[in-house]
């Protein structure tokens, strides 16, 4: 997309003297002259997805990544999908809400950060683990979930930038698969085999490559969208689907990688009512909404770092959210001093869909971000630590020099929370669309099952259940339910870890 738009992008300063105010305005005056003599600067672009050349897009990659992505069995205990912390409809970011205990390890202290719940501890045998910190409750994550769309525009990925762009095969550690560019690769690879996020502990890409041999892709899905099931139909098991994509049917963890940062590069936020603003359509902002841009970009230093088109710079700051040593962030990367407590800047597109903002999770909108820059978070206690704080690119000013009154400018986050939504997103249509997760629906209750259901073994008991919902309230914990071959209606709701078998003697569904 193009912004036709000559509208600068330089925040000035608050704190201009009137001397240098009037220095300024001749510069600008002598600049406008040199404007009339000279072409205009080129307009701004939003950059198209970077795509390594080891991996480039193609529909099979797109379509099988999309699948791997939403698809709960790719964890251990069949309970979470990439998806499942990334959702669209917030902003790629966490739904959901739960509490790691922090750096003191104790809950209920000042220090918790709100993260992202992953997967219950379990065992090198898939056995529960009685885990030191979360017991027998599903694990969080120690950061909160970023939205994971703008990451395409991100040379180095996740809130430190561990995942590097030089991506070598996770199988054998050695092989280079992409020199440069492939920080989305390295990432898918990470939550695969993450004991809190989707493993039991110790699981190997053999683990998962024998299960995604066997299983049905996103038997626990349901309302699938078009092409993914127009994709289903025509390859509908994981071999085929790697086949179509790749060429042969093996499965490994490069190849899960290419497929996942494949769809993830097609998702690109750029139909804000902001992007069709400064393409030249003046209502697709509010008066309220141009009000809150003007002052943005004319009176604060937020877009030094947020800088438009991506409201990112892709760059790592530490913004005094917490005393460094409880999280060194970028410093882990780096191991430079003044990285510490460093964390990449969130691009701000589609952040009024975010409810855990920041990577301690504890902000929870826009107008919290803004008073925690102000003064602090005042709503959730938190005060601003000065300490290791990052300079502000551009300005003289520190983060803590930042100063709007609080609530006194409804008009930046009408801005910052409705203008750059891509209502794609928020409304998950295409490409942003997906399919219901089977979490989802057990959450809302709702269970439905017409499989044509022959019986179960679990001991001496066989009787022949009509329903698999009937059959698992008398299963016991790790048995078998055995399926007559025969179609496969609709979602099956299991909250235990059973096996599902087909009388031909597929496995449809088998918890490690
Ligand atoms: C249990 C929740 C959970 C699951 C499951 C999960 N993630 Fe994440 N994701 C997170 C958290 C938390 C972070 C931030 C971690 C950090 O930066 O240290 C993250 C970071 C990311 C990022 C980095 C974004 C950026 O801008 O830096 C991407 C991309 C991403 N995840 C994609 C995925 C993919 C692909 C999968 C599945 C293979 C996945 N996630 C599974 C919680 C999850
Ligand atoms: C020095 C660079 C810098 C400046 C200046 C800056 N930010 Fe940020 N912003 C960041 C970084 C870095 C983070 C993530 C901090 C973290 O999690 O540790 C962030 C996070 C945010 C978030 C949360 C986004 C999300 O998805 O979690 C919002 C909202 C935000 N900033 C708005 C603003 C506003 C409004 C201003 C101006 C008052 C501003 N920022 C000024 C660097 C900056």
């Amino acid at each position: 997309m193009v912004y036709m738009s000559a509208i600068p992008y330089y925040p000035f300063f608050r704190k201009l003297t009137i001397l240098r105010l009037v220095l300024f305005s001749l510069i600008a005056l002598a600049s406008l002259k040199a404007f009339a003599q000279n072409p205009p600067p080129p307009p701004q672009e939003f950059p198209p997805a970077p795509y390594p050349h080891e991996n480039t897009h193609s529909e099979e990659k797109r379509i099988l990544g999309k699948i791997l992505f939403w698809d709960e069995q790719l964890s251990s205990d069949n309970t979470m999908s990439c998806g499942t912390c990334h959702l669209p409809s917030s902003a790629g970011g966490e739904p959901r809400f739960g509490v790691h205990p922090g750096f003191d390890s104790l809950f209920d202290t000042n220090d918790d950060i709100v993260g992202s719940p992953g997967v219950v501890r379990r065992d090198l045998n898939g056995e529960l683990v009685d885990d030191a910190v979360f017991g027998f409750e599903a694990q969080v994550t120690g950061r909160a979930s970023p939205s994971f769309f703008m990451g395409v525009f991100s040379p180095d990925n996740f809130w430190d930038g561990r995942a590097l762009p030089q991506f070598i095969d996770p199988e054998d550690g050695e092989t280079e698969l992409i020199a440069e560019g492939g920080s989305l690769e390295n990432q898918a690879v990470g939550p695969i085999l993450n004991s809190v996020e989707m493993a039991h502990d110790g699981r190997t890409w053999d683990d998962v490559r024998t299960k995604l041999n066997t299983v049905i892709p996103l038997l626990l899905a349901s309302e699938i969208p078009e092409a993914m099931q127009e994709a289903l139909d025509a390859t509908p098991s994981y071999p085929a689907l790697f086949e179509a994509a790749f060429g042969d049917e093996g499965i490994d963890a490069g190849r899960i990688a290419f497929a996942i940062a494949t769809y993830e590069r097609s998702l690109i936020p750029d139909e804000t009512p902001w992007d069709l603003f400064v393409a030249g359509d003046r209502g697709a902002m509010t008066a309220n909404q141009i009000e809150g841009w003007d002052i943005l970009r004319n009176d604060t230093v937020c877009l030094n770092c947020h800088r438009p088109p991506l409201f990112t710079d892709n760059n790592f700051h530490n913004i005094g959210l917490r005393p460094a040593v409880e999280d060194l962030g970028r410093f882990d990367v780096t191991g430079v001093n003044r990285d510490r407590g460093r964390f990449k800047t969130p691009s701000l597109r589609n952040v009024g869909l975010k409810t855990s903002l920041m990577h301690v999770g504890w902000v929870n909108d826009v107008q919290d971000a803004l008073n925690f820059y102000v003064s602090g978070t005042q709503n959730t206690g938190h005060e601003q630590f000065t300490q290791n704080q990052s300079g502000i690119p551009n300005s003289n000013l520190t983060i803590n020099q930042i100063n709007i009154p609080i609530g006194d400018h409804p008009e930046i986050v009408d801005f910052l929370a409705n203008a750059l939504t891509d209502p794609r997103v928020a409304n998950e249509t295409f490409p942003f669309d997906r399919p219901t997760l089977l979490s989802e629906l057990s959450k809302m209750n709702t269970v439905f099952v017409d499989y044509e259901y022959v019986g179960m073994e679990n001991g001496s008991d066989s009787m022949p259940y009509t329903t698999i919902n009937e059959a698992l309230v008398h299963v016991a914990e790790a048995g078998v339910i055995r399926i007559a071959p025969g179609s496969l209606g609709g979602p099956l709701a299991i909250n235990q870890a059973v096996t599902l078998e087909c009388d031909d003697g597929t496995i449809l569904l088998g918890a490690e």
